[in-house]
């Protein structure tokens, strides 16, 4: 009945059925046309001046990636949202806890609070890429399995990078001195006592080798 109606007030030949498949059909044509005129060209430069280019290479733990990229996007979720480093934890996104770091030009950083955008071109490495090729693991990684040194080890990740960057400034440091290196880094565990154990052995491991 409620077709009887329609048809009635499209007065000569255009049936409901036909009308909403003329819907459809422009529909499907703004968005095709919306996918070739779209500001970013096939090959991720944008076409005109002041775009943000989506699609970018990044140098991630030697390898180089391509990854299409919001302008508003934090390395730590283009790191583990589409490219599936998931090692590279997020505790509070918001700069307070040291889970997501991460080396930026050898130098730790919050990946939570950088966008990936601002890293195009700059060596990036996760816990990901630590161990060799051969699978043997980092100094300072091989120093957290010899003493155990984590509980629940959600935080590990954020301390081994941030150790690993501070050694490459200070490779002998005192206790005191890793301590305060690596402060910017927070166990929910509070096991720091045994974290710094850990983290020492990492650093003697580092010189051995
Ligand atoms: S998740 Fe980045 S500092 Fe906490
Ligand atoms: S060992 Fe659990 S958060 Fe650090």
């Amino acid at each position: 009945m409620a077709d009887a109606n329609m048809t009635e007030d499209v007065p000569n030949t255009v049936s409901r059925r036909n009308f909403i498949k003329g819907v459809i059909a422009a529909g499907a044509t703004v968005s095709s046309a919306s996918y070739l005129f779209r500001s970013t060209t096939l090959l991720g430069q944008p076409s005109t001046p002041g775009a943000v280019e989506r699609l970018v290479t990044l140098s991630v733990n030697g390898q180089q990636r391509r990854v299409d990229v919001m302008k508003q996007e934090t390395l730590a979720m283009t790191l583990r949202y589409k490219l599936g480093l998931t090692g590279t934890k997020l505790g509070c996104d918001r700069s307070e806890c040291g889970a997501c770091t991460v080396l930026i030009d050898d130098v730790p950083h919050y990946s939570c609070s950088v966008l990936t955008h601002t890293v195009r071109g700059r060596k990036i490495v996760t816990i990901e890429g630590l161990a060799d090729a051969d699978g043997r693991l980092h100094p300072v990684q091989q120093g957290v399995i010899d003493e155990q040194g984590f509980q629940c080890a959600f935080c590990m990740p954020g301390f081994v990078m941030a150790t690993v960057g501070f050694l490459k400034t200070n490779p002998n440091p005192t206790r005191a001195e890793l301590a305060h290196g690596i402060s910017g880094n927070l166990c929910r565990c509070q096991d720091y006592n045994k974290i710094l154990t850990a983290m020492m052995r990492g650093a003697e491991n580092m010189r051995r080798t």
